[in-house]
């Protein structure tokens, strides 16, 4: 039999939580640390070697259960940067919870019944910056017109969005269980995304939550990328999220789509009360533009908190970077600093909203 030994770590590890006397503590230590024999107690102490063997047995099964490693989990030791620590903390956390080594997934939709607003450059960057602190990111691109599918390209993964909606129970797990499902995974947008209109909405959405809630194994944050209309696709992404947020321009037409987004909102949260709108992000803002600064008062006055408390400012640098497949921090010019500085307020923002990162 081979002798039971535990270093100073692995002993203060194991009890730091465990409800027992110090004599056993002090038995426990002597014996499997300092490697003291066991009759050095019993005679010390005027134990019984029963005794004896019963602390040290009492500490050393604690070690054992806090040591097993289940099938298909491996223990890996890591130094890494503050915020990058925290979500693997929380994985281990959840794990110890629920047996299971993750926390749960969060969704957002991107969401505005107007084009043009910002919604694919906010899905982006919040998949770039999501990519860079760790997190497991998928996106789903549900826009026929796949501008974040351009944009994030190369992390394509095969599968296609149209598919989402297919009635195929083991889509997702026959595509990501033996994946490395690091960084971002993209659900790159096709042209069959067009029959999904001919379903009915609840057989739609159905599908789609489906997949979604199946992607919740093997990714931390699910993003999904609408197109700029009422539309089953875009319904069903809001029957299916955790989350939406609404990227909105300072012009009269887009403060009109905003009207009809929070009552789209409104309505589709009797069918999915989870729905949490994190609110407007007032984009493309213009403050040399009068129009602009009105309608900032006017979208602020009418919707208190339900308007960010930060806009993001018109930048070339920003289109610029989307058009190059890149986050805006990777434009190497002075000018798209203060663009990175409020693109990164705002992914702060949504994943401290969405509980992601603390
Ligand atoms: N703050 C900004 N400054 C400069 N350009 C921006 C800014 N935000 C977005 N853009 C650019 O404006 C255009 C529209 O943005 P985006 O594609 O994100 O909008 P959208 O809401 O997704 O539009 P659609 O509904 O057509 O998909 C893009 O070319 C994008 O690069
Ligand atoms: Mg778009």
């Amino acid at each position: 039999m081979t002798k039971k030994t535990m270093t100073e770590a692995q002993f203060a590890e194991t009890t730091k939580d465990l409800n027992v006397s110090p004599q056993t503590l002090e038995i426990a230590h002597g014996v499997l640390v300092l490697g003291k024999p066991q009759a050095h107690y019993a005679q010390e102490l005027k134990l019984t070697a029963g005794a004896i063997s019963q602390a040290v047995r009492r500490v050393w099964s604690a070690f054992q259960e806090q040591s097993a490693v289940p099938s298909g989990y491996e223990r890996v030791t890591a130094i890494l940067p503050a915020h990058q620590a925290f979500i693997v903390k929380k994985w281990e956390q959840a794990h110890k919870k629920n047996g299971i080594l993750k926390m749960k997934m969060k969704t957002l939709a991107n969401a505005i019944q107007k084009g043009g607003q910002g919604k694919t450059m906010t899905t982006c960057h919040l998949a770039f910056d999501g990519a860079r602190r760790g997190l497991r990111v998928a996106v789903i691109d549900l826009d026929p017109q796949g501008n974040a599918s351009y944009t994030l390209e190369a992390h394509a993964c095969g599968l296609f969005a149209s598919q989402m909606f297919d009635d195929s129970p083991d889509l997702v797990l026959s595509f990501f269980a033996d994946r490395d499902n690091s960084g971002i995974t993209l659900i790159h947008n096709d042209d069959r995304l067009a029959n999904i209109e001919k379903l009915d909405l609840e057989d739609a959405a159905t599908l789609l939550r489906t997949h979604v809630e199946a992607l919740s194994q093997y990714f931390d944050v699910c993003l999904i990328d609408t197109p700029p209309f009422l539309s089953n696709v875009m319904a069903s992404a809001l029957l299916s999220a955790d989350f939406v947020m609404s990227p909105v321009e300072l012009e009269p037409y887009s403060l009109q789509g905003m009207e009809k987004m929070v009552a789209v909102i409104q309505n589709l949260r009797e069918a999915n009360p989870a729905l949490q709108f994190l609110g407007m992000l007032p984009n493309r803002y213009n403050v040399k533009i009068p129009r602009h600064v009105e309608n900032m008062a006017i979208l602020r006055e009418a919707y208190a908190d339900l308007v960010m408390p930060f806009d993001i400012r018109q930048r070339d640098s920003i289109a610029e970077a989307l058009g190059n497949q890149i986050p805006v921090w990777e434009i190497k010019k002075t000018a798209a600093r203060d663009a990175t500085k409020e693109i990164c307020a705002m992914t702060q923002y949504v994943f401290e909203k969405m509980e992601v990162i603390q």
